[in-house]
């Protein structure tokens, strides 16, 4: 990556009273500048892709059709009348775009804070551009202070527990959840996350487990955090 940081735009808020619902937004509508006609635009899940997708509504550009992270992604779509496509016919995409939980100086990712990380690595990785858009607050020196979510077949629940414990973390369950692929998330805190690709590859080679919100092999190309000063682009 080349890190170039600079303002997208001319602040839009001034001020220390910008809320992050303001600042996610802005990173947002930052995105759209990515999206051209005549493409498959790939989008994530959770309160940033929300702005996104409200942008998406109100600009109306004439791409090929959206690829959903999430079944609530999918109906957030098509309640804006925007056409959504089976990644399964797709094949590779151009672009994606999503929102993370935390994000490192070299792009690397924690996400799943919404339960959508599988899907969401899926598609993040069939795409040639992925776009991370969040509030700035989200910008980290490094990983691990967010407890890192973890796809688990039910069955293996308990066993991938230990193993996690095995690995320095300490696992909750997130009471309630189950994921749109019928998983549940255990919430894992405490973990060492100084070599983020070799924790992404070691909680994957549990039995049982589906993915973790480590994206560090498919990290961000570019990252937009919405800031008081206006947008920050690094890519
Ligand atoms: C969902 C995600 C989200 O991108 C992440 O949790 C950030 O969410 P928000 O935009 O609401 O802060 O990974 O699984």
């Amino acid at each position: 990556h080349v890190f170039i940081e600079r303002l997208t735009s001319t602040p839009t808020y001034k001020g220390n009273n910008m809320n992050a619902d303001a600042l996610k937004k802005m990173a947002a509508e930052a995105a759209l500048r990515y999206i051209q006609p005549g493409m498959v635009v790939g989008v994530g899940t959770g309160s940033t892709t929300n702005f996104f997708i409200a942008a998406l509504g109100a600009a109306k550009i004439h791409v090929d059709g959206y690829v959903a992270s999430s079944i609530a992604t999918e109906n957030r779509l098509k309640a804006q009348g925007l056409n959504v496509l089976d990644l399964n016919a797709t094949g590779d995409i151009p672009v994606y775009v999503d929102g993370a939980d935390e994000a490192d100086p070299h792009f690397r990712l924690i996400k799943g804070g919404g339960g959508a990380l599988t899907r969401e690595k899926i598609v993040a990785s069939a795409a040639r551009l992925f776009i991370c858009i969040a509030d700035v607050s989200k910008d980290k020196p490094m990983l691990g202070k967010f407890p890192l979510p973890v796809e688990v077949i039910p069955f293996a629940r308990s066993f991938v527990a230990r193993q996690l414990v095995k690995l320095g973390g300490s696992p909750t369950l997130r009471n309630g959840v189950t994921t749109d692929n019928g998983n549940v998330i255990l919430d894992v805190t405490g973990l060492d996350l100084s070599d983020p690709l070799r924790m992404e590859e070691s909680i994957n080679a549990i039995p049982g487990v589906l993915d973790n919100g480590i994206f560090a092999h498919r990290r961000a190309d570019v990252m937009l955090f919405g800031s008081a000063d206006g947008v920050i682009e690094r890519k």
